[in-house]
């Protein structure tokens, strides 16, 4: 198939790139010259495991280009994947509409059949309403005759996107008309080995479906970590137990089910807010989602009182995790980033480290914190140390990282991954095993 996708950031370079891989003729269009020339090159314009492996697949069959009216009227279909950022809650369109009246622009005159499905995260109404109104108008075609409109959301974690662009749970479409439907489905026919479940239906409803999606997994999330409180008051308590015995009952599951510290990213968090604030401008209550945020926040609070209580005050602390999660640069609603920015706040001293994120992270804390290249070199600096992410580099860490100056070191452990030998050489406080000794809890 001949796709157009617009917008080649962090989950459009790997959709452009993934279809390419598969046997599609794919045309990536970005307003940003760097990402397209990058393309052009071969190369990946973002970090992402498995992202340059799918270009070189791709080969010829993928390009790069800014021109919306060269490349437009020879694809089938455009996959719209623009930022769509929060204001006040709720997630805008702007960049939606620029590029849909772009499309819909280099379509009049010409009299091929097109769909414009929107990949970007929108509010429920969004496409039924101001983006219809814009393709219409731009392209002086009408929705569901010569032009289809679909509502394509894909579920992905960043750090895995190019394996859950390629092997999906479910593909959720939300059409105009069949015919779009039809040739969206068949897409995802040319390109993916296994065909998930599809589940077609009207775009307010898939809109919809989309962040349900979303804050049901934020309040596992939450359920997680309110459950790791608990375990903190509890002598003898351990969420890892509980949450495995929970996780096993196959209406709960045990996927992010961990009691650990908040979800943050680029999605996650906006999502529940927007699905409240949903709710209040139908009139109508979302107290889950609103609870469930309420206690995500709550958890940078929960860390930096245990680091404070158990170092004192002006104590030196390494942060070791700075990205969201493991695998990715990106440090937007990091809870890592949060509590190193607290603690820096209150007067600590605080070193930080994180294999991926250094530099986001500096970009956003600046010289409130000294950046470490490695964790040892983080850890040499402190007198306790929080490990925020379960990363693999902090997993392998090794007792030798904890004893170049003799100094019995406090670490608090918010994902348990440590390795036990290193409880010989530093005091390991495990964020959600019963209360830690001498922390007052
Ligand atoms: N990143 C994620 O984990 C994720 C997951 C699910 C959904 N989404 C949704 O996907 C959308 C894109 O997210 P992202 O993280 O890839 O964003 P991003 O900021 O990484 O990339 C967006 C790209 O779009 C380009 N762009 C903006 N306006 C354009 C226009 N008019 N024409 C062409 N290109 C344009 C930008 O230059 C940028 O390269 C958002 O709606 C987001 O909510 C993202």
């Amino acid at each position: 198939m001949r796709i157009a996708v617009i917008g080649l950031g962090k989950l459009g370079a790997p959709l452009a790139a993934v279809l390419a891989s598969r046997g599609n003729e794919v045309v990536g269009i970005d307003l940003n010259s760097g990402f397209v020339d990058a393309i052009n090159q071969g190369r990946a314009p973002v970090v992402e495991p498995g992202l340059q492996e799918c270009i070189d697949l791709a080969g010829g069959r993928l390009r790069g280009s800014s021109d919306f009216a060269a490349a437009i009227p020879g694809t089938d279909i455009s996959f719209v994947i623009v930022p769509t950022p929060s204001v006040d809650g709720v997630f805008t369109n702007r960049y939606v509409i620029d590029a849909v009246r772009r499309i819909g622009a280099a379509l009049r005159g010409t009299d091929r059949y097109h769909v414009v499905n929107i990949t970007s995260t929108v509010m429920p109404g969004s496409t039924g309403g101001e983006i219809r109104a814009a393709l219409e108008e731009a392209s002086g075609r009408v929705v569901g005759q010569t032009v289809g409109l679909t509502y394509n959301p894909e579920f992905i974690a960043l750090g895995s996107v190019v394996r859950d662009l390629l092997h999906p749970d479910m593909l959720l479409i939300g059409e105009s008309d069949v015919r779009a439907g039809d040739v969206l489905e068949a897409s995802y026919r040319a390109t993916l080995p296994v065909m998930p479940p599809v589940r077609r239906m009207g775009w307010v409803n898939a809109e919809l479906a989309k962040i349900s999606v979303n804050t049901f997994v934020t309040t596992k999330i939450s359920y997680a970590n309110m459950l790791a409180e608990i375990c903190e008051h509890l002598p003898g308590a351990d969420v890892d137990v509980v949450t495995a015995a929970i996780g096993a009952d196959s209406r709960i599951g045990g996927k992010y089910l961990r009691g650990a510290l908040g979800y943050g990213g680029p999605c996650f968090p906006r999502d529940n807010v927007a699905f409240a604030q949903l709710a209040r401008r139908v009139g109508a209550v979302a107290d889950i989602a609103e609870a469930t945020d309420a206690i995500n926040r709550r958890q940078v609070d929960r860390i930096v009182s245990l680091v404070e209580r158990l170092g004192g005050v002006n104590c030196a602390v390494a942060v070791l995790g700075l990205a969201y999660k493991p695998q990715t640069p990106v440090v937007e609603e990091s809870q890592g980033v949060m509590i190193a920015r607290r603690l820096a706040q209150a007067g600590h001293a605080v070193v930080v480290a994180d294999p991926l994120a250094l530099d986001g992270a500096g970009a956003v804390l600046g010289d409130s914190v000294l950046a470490a290249a490695t964790a040892e070199a983080a850890i040499s600096m402190a007198e306790i140390v929080v490990v925020t992410t379960p990363a693999a580099e902090f997993a392998a860490l090794s007792p030798g990282a904890f004893t170049a100056d003799g100094r019995r070191r406090i670490v608090v452990d918010c994902w348990r991954i440590l390795p036990a030998s290193i409880g010989e050489v530093a005091d390991i406080v495990h964020v959600g095993r019963g209360p830690a000794e001498g922390a007052g809890r």
